[in-house]
C-alpha cells in the first residue's frame, strides 16, 4: 500500500502560538480521510501545509512521494484543493475562472470545455453565466471552487469544509461525486463539522485538538477505544468534552 501523504513531526508557529504541534500522520493512497477538530484546532492550517499553500515551521510533509513545499509545482499539478475561503478570482465569471484554472493546469481548451460542461451540469451551475463570482451566492462560490479543484482530475483531493453553506440536494450530489472518485482510486481528505456526513463518507478519521493528533483510525477502531460511543458524534464528544452550558446571564 503506497502512502499519499506522510506528515512527520510537523509544527507550525504563528508567533507564540503552535497552531500545529509535532503532528505525524500517514494517509494511504486511495483512502478517504475525514479530518476533524473543534474551531481553531488547526485543520485549515494543516490542509494549507499539505497543499503547499503555507510554509511549515518544523518537520516534513511528503505528498505523492515527494517533499511538499510552496515551490513544488509538479506535485501541485497532481493534487486538487478547495482551501478555506475558496480563494477564487472574483472579477471573473465561473466559466471564465474554470478556463483560467484549466489553462494553468496545462489542459487544452477542448478538454476544459468538455469537463467544465459536465461539472457545471452535475453541480447545477450555469455554463453561460454572465454573473461575476463576486456576485454569486456563498454556496455557488463553493461549488465553483469544487469544480476548479476537480477539473484536472487530481490523484489527491483536499477539501476544507466542502459542505459548509451547501443546500441539502447539492450535499447529496457532492457526496455521490466524492464516493465515485474514491471508487476510482482518488485519495481524498476533507474537513467538516458535519459529523453525520463524515461518518457516512470517510472510512478513516483523524481528530486533532490544539494542533495535536488525539485520535485516528477507522470509526470501528475509534468506537472501541471510546467504549460506549455509538456514533462518530459520541466519539467526538467523549474525546473533547461537551462544552459549556450555552446559557447567558442576561
Ligand atoms: N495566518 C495566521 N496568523 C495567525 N494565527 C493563525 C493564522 N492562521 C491560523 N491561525 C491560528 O491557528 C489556529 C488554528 O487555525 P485553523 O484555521 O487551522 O483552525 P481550524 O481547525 O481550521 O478551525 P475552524 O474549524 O474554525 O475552521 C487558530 O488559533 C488560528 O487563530
Ligand atoms: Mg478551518
Amino acid at each position: 500500500m503506497t502512502t499519499a501523504i506522510r506528515i512527520e513531526s510537523v509544527t507550525k508557529m504563528f508567533g507564540e502560538l503552535a497552531a500545529i504541534s509535532e503532528l505525524s500522520l500517514e494517509v494511504p493512497a486511495g483512502t478517504f480521510l475525514g479530518l476533524l477538530g473543534r474551531n481553531g484546532a488547526g485543520k485549515s492550517t494543516l490542509i494549507k501545509m499539505i497543499t503547499g499553500l503555507m510554509n511549515l515551521t518544523q518537520g516534513t510533509i511528503q505528498v505523492l512521494g515527494e517533499p511538499m513545499t510552496p515551490k513544488s509545482l509538479e506535485i501541485k499539478k497532481r493534487i486538487g484543493v478547495m482551501p478555506e475561503g475558496t480563494a477564487l478570482l472574483e472579477g471573473l465569471t465561473a466559466p471564465q475562472y474554470l478556463r483560467f484554472v484549466g489553462r494553468l493546469q496545462g489542459l487544452s481548451d477542448e478538454v476544459i470545455d468538455n469537463r467544465r460542461r459536465e461539472l457545471f451540469e452535475v453541480l447545477e451551475l450555469d455554463p453561460g453565466a454572465k454573473t461575476l463570482i463576486a456576485d454569486y451566492s456563498y454556496g455557488m462560490q463553493k461549488k465553483t471552487a469544487l469544480c476548479a479543484a476537480l477539473l484536472h482530475g487530481p490523484e489527491l483531493l483536499l477539501l476544507d469544509e466542502p459542505f459548509e453553506g451547501i443546500d441539502p440536494i447539492t450535499v447529496r450530489v457532492i457526496k455521490d461525486l466524492l464516493l465515485g472518485l474514491m471508487d476510482k482510486g482518488t485519495t481524498l481528505v476533507l474537513t467538516s463539522h458535519a459529523l453525520d456526513l463524515v461518518e457516512k463518507l470517510c472510512p478513516v478519521l483523524a481528530i486533532i485538538d490544539q494542533g495535536k493528533l488525539v485520535a485516528s483510525g477507522t470509526l470501528e477502531q475509534l468506537k472501541e477505544k471510546h467504549a460506549g460511543s455509538e456514533s462518530l458524534e459520541e466519539v467526538f464528544l467523549n474525546l473533547m468534552g461537551s462544552g459549556g452550558e450555552g446559557k447567558l446571564s442576561w
